[in-house]
């Protein structure tokens, strides 16, 4: 059975609005037949972070190992659920520092991030929270009178960091159903459990959550959307193009299925693959950032052998940017690498994780035709490799 964790964030012992409304989207939630539990951030000793950088350079957060520290405890406890319910107060038109406190501790999460093959500075972003990555969340937040809207948006960058979709977002001012004793004693309070319009909306984010389960923006490893987006005939095609045991020039079989990708160009415009081998034979050197000091040589190279009868471009592999970094700084990058080819985008790396591809490998595919393609992997240790490649492509453009 899948399980939503609702985690509260309200300091109060007692009379907590945000609190109750979380229990309305769990039992929301459960209707839907997901299993729930409630937990409260402030029952964990989480250390503030004291900013000494193990992390950012592949060691372990040496507050993990402190007997005072239940960061672990909670990120254990939160890798049991499949989706999450966050809800909190408004302090100072933001979240209590409970939370922002948890939040700078995510980076690890835990001692187990460090050992994800990926971790290193620059990946950084795309690794951070494996109790988080891949899953859905919601959140209910709950002011006496403004600053909901800004608690919102405060909280959400974070977790997009870490690879958490939040999915849906509730916030609203409820001064009179506010729990503080100094409130309740008004004659024109009312306790929370009659706030129906709030109740009706912690409802709507847990089922929200409950339905989306299983649904996340960024893909996980070999679980990129183009192949649900082909239906089942190119699924299959995909599944069969990723066994490893396929040797690389044999993963041309799937035309359809190559032809049906779309990169977008420098103008963002999507185009397919299809629609660019409709017009002359394709050569495309598919490459990421650690690949690319070999594409702009291996395109100059394979220009001097096929210019004039083939157009070559790179295929750029972009993974999951750190959120501060957009997509015009790494267009920049990438043209300053391969000056003078045409470009192409593969955002999300959607492309390279349906061949196969590992980081840094880069890889040539040939498109005679919409109808006819080939990939090559490039293995720098085997000259021979691009000795195929060209071979083929004497057959292919001559
Ligand atoms: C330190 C503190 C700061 C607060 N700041 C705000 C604020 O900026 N805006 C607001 O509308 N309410 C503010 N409130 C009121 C709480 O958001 C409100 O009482 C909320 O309903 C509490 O939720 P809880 O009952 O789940 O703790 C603040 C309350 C406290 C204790």
């Amino acid at each position: 059975m899948k399980k939503i964790i609702g985690l509260a964030g309200s300091m109060k012992k007692h009379h907590s609005s945000s609190e109750y409304l979380l229990s309305v989207a769990l039992e929301a939630a459960a209707e839907q037949g997901v299993q729930t539990e409630l937990l409260r951030l402030n029952h964990y000793n989480i250390l503030p972070c004291d900013g000494c950088g193990n992390c950012m350079n592949g060691k372990h957060c040496h507050l993990l190992k402190d007997p005072e520290d239940q960061l672990t405890e909670l990120y254990d406890k939160l890798k049991e659920a499949d989706g999450f319910v966050f809800a909190s107060p408004v302090y100072a038109l933001s979240l209590p520092a409970v939370w922002k406190n948890w939040i700078d501790r995510c980076e690890p999460c835990s001692d187990e991030d460090l050992d994800f093959e990926y971790y290193n500075y620059d990946r950084v972003a795309g690794v951070k929270g494996k109790a988080f990555k891949g899953k859905v969340a919601g959140q209910i937040v709950v002011a006496a009178g403004p600053g909901h809207e800004w608690a919102l948006a405060s909280l959400m960058p974070c977790f997009t960091a870490i690879k958490l979709s939040m999915i849906a977002s509730a916030g609203i001012s409820l001064i009179e159903y506010d729990g503080q004793p100094g409130i309740r004693k008004r004659s024109w309070s009312k306790p929370i459990e009659e706030a129906e319009e709030a109740k009706m909306m912690a409802r709507a984010v847990g089922m929200r959550v409950a339905s989306s389960l299983g649904f996340s923006y960024f893909d996980l490893p070999g679980q990129s959307g183009a192949g649900r987006e082909q239906g089942s005939g190119g699924q299959d095609a995909m599944e069969r193009s990723q066994d490893p045991m396929v040797p690389s020039q044999d993963r041309g079989v799937q035309a359809e299925v190559w032809s049906a990708f779309t990169v977008q160009d420098v103008r963002d415009e999507e185009v397919t693959l299809g629609e660019l081998a409709s017009i002359q034979p394709r050569i495309f050197v598919i490459g990421d950032q650690q690949a690319s000091l070999r594409c702009g040589p291996l395109l100059e190279q394979l220009e001097q052998q096929f210019g004039g009868s083939a157009d070559c471009a790179l295929i750029a592999r972009v993974g999951q940017l750190p959120h501060f970094i957009t997509h015009e700084f790494v267009k920049e990058k990438t043209s300053q690498t391969v000056p003078g080819f045409m470009l192409y985008y593969d955002w999300e790396d959607k492309l390279a994780s349906r061949c196969t591809l590992a980081p840094g490998q880069p890889a040539i595919l040939v498109g005679r035709s919409p109808g006819e393609w080939r990939l090559f992997a490039v293995d720098e240790s085997d000259g021979r490799d691009i000795d195929r490649v060209v071979d083929y492509l004497e057959e292919a453009v001559v």
